[in-house]
């Protein structure tokens, strides 16, 4: 194989190219990355989250008195934002099976937390706690005295004393009656810190290397309905005070990761943060009643998204930062972005309010770039509309959306070779092909090379949704799924990485051939990238099935080869192919969910994968 390299780059690759997107769906946050192990231990679930839920949702309860002994109340509550606790008469064992068990492993601590009152009437404070499985305890017991009076924090350290899947279980005895609230379960870190995110989640995300990470969503940044927007205030300082939303993905948000852990995340990532703020206006879905912000509220609305950039970096000095400072970060967090807007319609009223906080923010903060929306490429007229509006108002950069078929991708693989240089750069927020899992990563591959060489013009991207409980999934594809004791990354998964952490800083044109037929790379433009960094080279191929575009659909027991290799001062990251007759391995590609997982082994090199 013949490869030669043009001397001269053709584009410095955007230091900031690759980065992910977390938004909370497929139960992304809580019941996946935020490390507590209680689901809705505050009681807020509501049948506004899902017709039926409630504030007994995720409880089970044994008691041998013939009356009720549990009842949700919303009398003098923890606090105003925590309207609804229960109280409890003992003899009355509560349950709670968080997400599908509660995971306990031998030798870590749990630290058990819940604010309660002793009832004036109850003849004694002690309640008793441990975690379950069906074949014995999985953690020490403990007794916690609840103390008489107004509502105290109780707390106490539970020690692993095997590995399994349990129940939490708070034993009421007889003649206590109590008020609980605020239950979480969370396991200590080696500082004996309650951990805030799910290690094995994060440790994921920090292989991808991610430039930035965009949050909190998509949908959920604009919400279904005026209400639902997701006001940033509401989601910082203490768990108990933070305002709790019925979730745009059929759940519920405790916004136990909210703007101040989003921020904490990316820290530890080493990532900047790229937040979004709705522009004013809610999701176009919303049924019925009014959409946008009102005039009279858009002041304080701006005001909302300037203390937003205030609390990320103002100096200690100022409110916001000094609130930050309170909790515990005094240095300022990186803030270079900010998203305004996700696939917003165009609408009068959305030019209107999205004017009034570009404005506020070029003025006050002039070195923040503002991310426009374009509303996704399936919307035509929005998208059309989006750049449009964006190009009049000299947006820094636009956010656009697809998610289309591998062939579309295909066939799309230079949608930027021509694209307009003088207007807004492209934030390419969320992408995925939609088929089998090998298939669209294979498709993903050959157009991020497309991006990569025109990163002089799209200068960031990120994937489709990056995490998925395995059972609880609205949005297919996403990059990570996970169950409560495994991580189960996609190929889209292994392709990211591959880009992101094996990044060049400058992308030459390249020109294949000599003994080996390479067709699609034969043109420099083709999908063939040779990229220099510091004293390394990688060549990226995709090649899928040769010159010829893939069938629409690869059919199960199809061979397929994946391999990664080295030649002698070239690192080739990706070669993937159809390989039919060849020696390679056989992989059923399943069609139909996330459910099934395989590996590929290759002697130095192993991958598992879901499919
Ligand atoms: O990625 C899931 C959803 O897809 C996002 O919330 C939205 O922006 C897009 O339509």
């Amino acid at each position: 194989l013949d490869i030669v390299v043009d001397a001269a780059p053709e584009v410095e690759v955007a230091p900031d190219l690759w980065g992910i997107f977390l938004e909370d769906l497929n139960y992304a946050l809580d019941g996946g990355l935020n490390a507590e192990l209680v689901r809705n231990g505050d009681f807020e679930y509501t049948a506004g989250d899902v017709p039926g839920w409630g504030p007994l949702t995720g409880w089970g309860v044994e008691t041998p008195s013939p009356t009720r002994t549990v009842w949700p109340r919303t009398e003098d509550p923890v606090s105003e934002n925590n309207a609804v606790h229960i109280r409890v008469e003992g003899p009355t064992v509560l349950r709670n099976e968080g997400w599908e068990g509660i995971r306990a492993r031998s030798g870590e601590r749990l630290r058990l937390r819940f604010a309660a009152r002793l009832l004036p009437d109850a003849t004694q404070g002690l309640v008793w706690v441990r975690v379950a499985g069906r074949d014995g305890e999985l953690t020490t017991a403990a007794a916690v005295a609840v103390p008489a009076g107004d509502w105290s924090w109780c707390e106490t350290t539970l020690d692993g004393i095997a590995t399994g899947t349990g129940q939490l279980r708070i034993d009421v005895p007889d003649g206590v009656v109590v008020d609980i609230d605020c239950v979480s379960l969370r396991p200590l870190d080696d500082a004996g810190r309650p951990r805030l995110f799910r290690p094995d989640l994060v440790a994921a995300l920090a292989a991808l290397e991610p430039s930035f990470v965009r949050f909190p969503g998509g949908c959920l940044a604009h919400g279904v309905g005026l209400d639902n927007i997701y006001d940033w205030k509401g989601s910082v300082g203490p768990l108990h005070e933070r305002r709790q939303l019925s979730n745009p993905w059929g759940y519920h948000q405790s916004r136990a990761i909210g703007y101040y852990e989003f921020f904490l995340l990316c820290e530890e990532l080493g990532a900047r943060p790229l937040p979004v703020v709705a522009a004013g206006v809610c999701c176009q879905n919303t049924p019925g009643g009014p959409r946008a912000v009102p005039l009279s509220e858009m002041p304080a609305y701006v005001q909302d998204v300037l203390d937003l950039i205030e609390f990320a970096r103002g100096g200690a000095d100022t409110e916001w930062g000094a609130r930050r400072a309170e909790l515990g970060h005094p240095e300022p967090f990186e803030l270079r972005y900010l998203g305004v807007g996700n696939e917003d319609e165009i609408t009068p009223d959305f030019r209107d309010r999205y004017a009034r906080i570009e404005d506020a923010v070029r003025g006050a903060h002039p070195d923040v770039a503002v991310i426009g929306t374009s509303g996704p490429s399936w919307f035509g007229r929005d998208h059309e509309a989006g750049w449009a509006f964006a190009r009049e108002r000299g947006t820094a950069i636009v956010d656009e959306h697809y998610y289309e078929t591998p062939m579309w991708f295909h066939q799309n693989l230079h949608r930027y070779d021509d694209a307009d240089r003088s207007g807004p750069a492209v934030y390419l927020g969320e992408y995925a092909a939609r088929s089998s899992r090998m298939r669209s990563a294979l498709a993903e591959a050959a157009y991020m090379i497309g991006l990569e060489r025109n990163s002089d013009v799209v200068r960031l991207a990120s994937y489709a949704p990056l995490l998925a409980r395995v059972g609880h999934t609205q949005w297919q594809p996403d990059l990570i799924y996970f169950d409560g004791e495994r991580v189960l990354p996609t190929a889209s998964y292994h392709v990211q990485r591959m880009f992101s952490a094996e990044r060049g800083d400058r992308v030459h044109g390249v020109r294949t051939g000599g003994g080996r037929e390479v067709p699609v790379s034969q043109a420099s433009r083709g999908p063939v990238n040779f990229r220099l960094a510091t004293g390394r080279f990688a060549l990226t191929e995709v090649n899928v099935n040769g010159e010829k575009l893939p069938d629409q659909t690869l059919a199960a027991g199809v061979p397929l080869s994946l391999g990664r290799f080295g030649l002698d001062g070239l690192d080739v990251r990706f070669v993937a192919e159809r390989l039919e007759g060849e020696k390679g391995f056989n992989l059923d590609i399943g069609e139909d969910g996330p459910e099934t997982t395989f590996s590929i082994d290759m002697g130095n090199w192993r991958n598992d994968f879901v499919t």
